[in-house]
C-alpha cells in the first residue's frame, strides 16, 4: 500500500525532480573592438540556480585555428588565475553581478589587435554543462594621416608621401583636383602592435597648380597637398638666405672693428696731450 504511494507520487513528480538540463546561448554570434578599447561578451545560461555559486564553473577560452589559451576562470564564484594566459593578465574579468541573473559576461580591456579569434564561454552548474562559441575582431582604424613632400633628384618633379597605421591592411588612393586618379607606389610594412604601416608616394609636375589627395579606403581617412603652396623651398634658396645673412654679419662686424679703432685713437690723442 505504502510502496504504491510511492510510487504514483513519483511517476507524478518524476518531470519536475529531474532538473532542466543547462543550456547556453550567445548573446551575439560576434563582436568588433578597437585597439585599446574594451569589449564586453556575452552568453545566458538557464535554468538557474536558487544557490548562483553553488557548484559554478565559469570559464571563457579563446581559440585560433589549434591556439588555445585560458581567457577567465570561476569555479564556485571564485576566480581561478592561474592557468590564465597571460596575455589576458589584468585585462579581462568577468561580471560578477550578472550572474545571478544568468549572464556569463566578459570584459576585455586595451584591446589588442591579437585578441581577435573565437571565444567560447563554457558554464558547468549542478544541472550540467554547455558551451557556445562568440567570434571577437579586432581592428584598429588609419587615424592620422602624416605626409611628406621632397623634390625629386632629378628635379622638376615633386614626390608627395602618406604615411598611416591601422588594421586590417587598407588600400589607398590618390586623385587630383579634378577627379583624376594617379597611380602611386605603396608599402606596407607590419609594426611590433601588429599594425601596417603604409607609406604610398605619388610623383607629380612642380610647375602646375593643383592639389593631390590621398584616401585610405577602410576608414576614410585622407590628406591633401596644396601645389604650389605647398611646394619646399629650394635648396639655393636656403643657401642664398644664409649668404646674405653672413654678408650683413660682416659687415657689421667690420663697422665695430672700425669704431673700436676710431676710440682707440681718439683715447691715446688725448693722453698724449
Ligand atoms: C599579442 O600581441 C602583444 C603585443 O600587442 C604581444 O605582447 C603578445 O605576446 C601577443 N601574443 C601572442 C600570443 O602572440
Ligand atoms: C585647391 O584647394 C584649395 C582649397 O581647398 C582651393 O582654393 C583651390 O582652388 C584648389 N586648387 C585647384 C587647382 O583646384
Amino acid at each position: 500500500m505504502n510502496w504504491t504511494k510511492v510510487f504514483i507520487l513519483q511517476l507524478v513528480f518524476q518531470p519536475c525532480l529531474q532538473a532542466v538540463p543547462l543550456t547556453t546561448t550567445a548573446e551575439q554570434a560576434s563582436y568588433r573592438g578597437q585597439l585599446g578599447g574594451d569589449v564586453l561578451m556575452g552568453c545566458r545560461f538557464h535554468p538557474l540556480s536558487p544557490y548562483p555559486y553553488d557548484n559554478l564553473t565559469m570559464a571563457w577560452y579563446w581559440i585560433s585555428g589549434d591556439r588555445f589559451r585560458e581567457v577567465y576562470r570561476l569555479d564556485h564564484g571564485q576566480e581561478q588565475m592561474s592557468f590564465q594566459h597571460p596575455d589576458f593578465r589584468g585585462r579581462a574579468r568577468v561580471l560578477m553581478d550578472g550572474i545571478k541573473d544568468g549572464w556569463a559576461r566578459l570584459q576585455v580591456s586595451r584591446l589588442r589587435i591579437n585578441d581577435t579569434g573565437t571565444y567560447q564561454c563554457l558554464v558547468r552548474t549542478r544541472n550540467g554543462a554547455d558551451f557556445k562559441h562568440i567570434n571577437l575582431s579586432v581592428t584598429a582604424p588609419y587615424k592620422t594621416v602624416t605626409k611628406s613632400i621632397s623634390k625629386s633628384a632629378a628635379g622638376g618633379e615633386l614626390v608627395l608621401s602618406c604615411r598611416s597605421e591601422g588594421y586590417p591592411v587598407s588600400t589607398v588612393a590618390w586623385e587630383d583636383a579634378h577627379g583624376q586618379k594617379l597611380n602611386a607606389s605603396t608599402t606596407v610594412v607590419t609594426t611590433a602592435d601588429h599594425l601596417f604601416r603604409i607609406t604610398t608616394q605619388v610623383r607629380v609636375g612642380s610647375s602646375q597648380k593643383n592639389n593631390y589627395t590621398c584616401s585610405f579606403h577602410s576608414n576614410g581617412s585622407s590628406a591633401t597637398f596644396h601645389i604650389p603652396d605647398e611646394t619646399p623651398l629650394q635648396k639655393e634658396h636656403t643657401n642664398n638666405a644664409n649668404v646674405t645673412q653672413t654678408a650683413f654679419g660682416t659687415c657689421i662686424g667690420i663697422a665695430l672693428i672700425g669704431l673700436i679703432i676710431v676710440v682707440l685713437q681718439l683715447r691715446r690723442k688725448g693722453s698724449v696731450r
